[in-house]
């Protein structure tokens, strides 16, 4: 359950907050700039949602930065974006560190660069002690492919005999996400106004509070953060009960 927000009278902090930061491509259109300035710019959005999930005491903070359809866009796109994470990771990493960020990896990153992979598992390593806000970031991530590598993970347990099949409940199968370590999921905020999931974090959304902004996402920033916070604190939540 997420905590009380202690004697601010406004609500609780959610523990865990999963953002698709959609609307890159729409901010740079608006200003006639190319698409690699949308995402530029979403990158300031990062850090500045980053800093501000640890002041508000957000516990973890999951970011939807490469999903496992992303790989259909134009190859100098993808570069441009895989450009803009190493840089992020280089040029961030001490500061996160510094401020007691632990940076996890969701997704599947066997198809990565071997640089980028070594790259993004040593920064994982150097933070992993660290405990004031997680933040995961999704890449070549996608729900549907979660739960299929945790169904394989299962099954091949039962065929060697590991576990059995009938002893398969949620607990099991969430202990084979990549969100395992997580908190459960409690506010997922949508940007640029669409309404559709679009194959993030589909298990572990199951009870989450969903929020749709239309601020498009270089435009989301520690007050956009902070009404969203807000917002999920006057949610009533009930888990399927009364
Ligand atoms: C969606 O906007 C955004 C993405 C697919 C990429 C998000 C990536 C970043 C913000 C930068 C890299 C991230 C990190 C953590 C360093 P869109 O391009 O789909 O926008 P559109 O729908 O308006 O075209």
């Amino acid at each position: 359950m997420p905590a009380e927000r202690p004697g601010s009278g406004a609500g609780p902090v959610p523990r865990h907050v999963a953002i698709i930061m959609d609307g890159n491509g729409r901010w740079a259109k608006k200003r006639h700039l190319p698409r690699i300035a949308g995402h530029r710019r979403g990158v300031e959005a990062v850090r500045a949602t980053v800093r501000a999930a640890g002041d508000l005491g957000i516990e973890a903070l999951t970011l939807y930065a490469f999903s496992s359809e992303n790989w259909r866009r134009p190859a100098a796109e993808v570069a441009d974006l895989m450009g803009l994470l190493r840089r992020y990771i280089r040029d961030e990493l001490e500061e996160l560190a510094g401020n007691g960020v632990k940076l996890k990896i969701i997704g599947d990153i066997s198809r990565f660069d071997d640089d980028l992979v070594t790259m993004l598992e040593q920064a994982c390593a150097r933070t992993s002690g660290n405990r004031q806000l997680t933040l995961a970031i999704a890449l070549n991530y996608g729900g549907q492919d979660e739960l299929v590598r945790a169904a394989r993970g299962l099954a091949l347990d039962a065929r060697v005999g590991r576990i059995d099949p009938a002893a398969i409940d949620a607990e099991l199968v969430e202990a084979r996400l990549d969100t395992r370590e997580l908190p459960p999921l409690d506010l997922l905020i949508r940007t640029s106004g669409e309404r559709r999931l679009s194959n993030f974090l589909l298990w572990q959304a199951a009870y989450a509070e969903l929020l749709f902004v239309d601020t498009l996402w270089p435009d989301f920033d520690q007050a956009a953060l902070a009404a969203a916070v807000a917002d999920f604190g006057r949610r009533d939540r009930r888990y399927g009960g009364l």
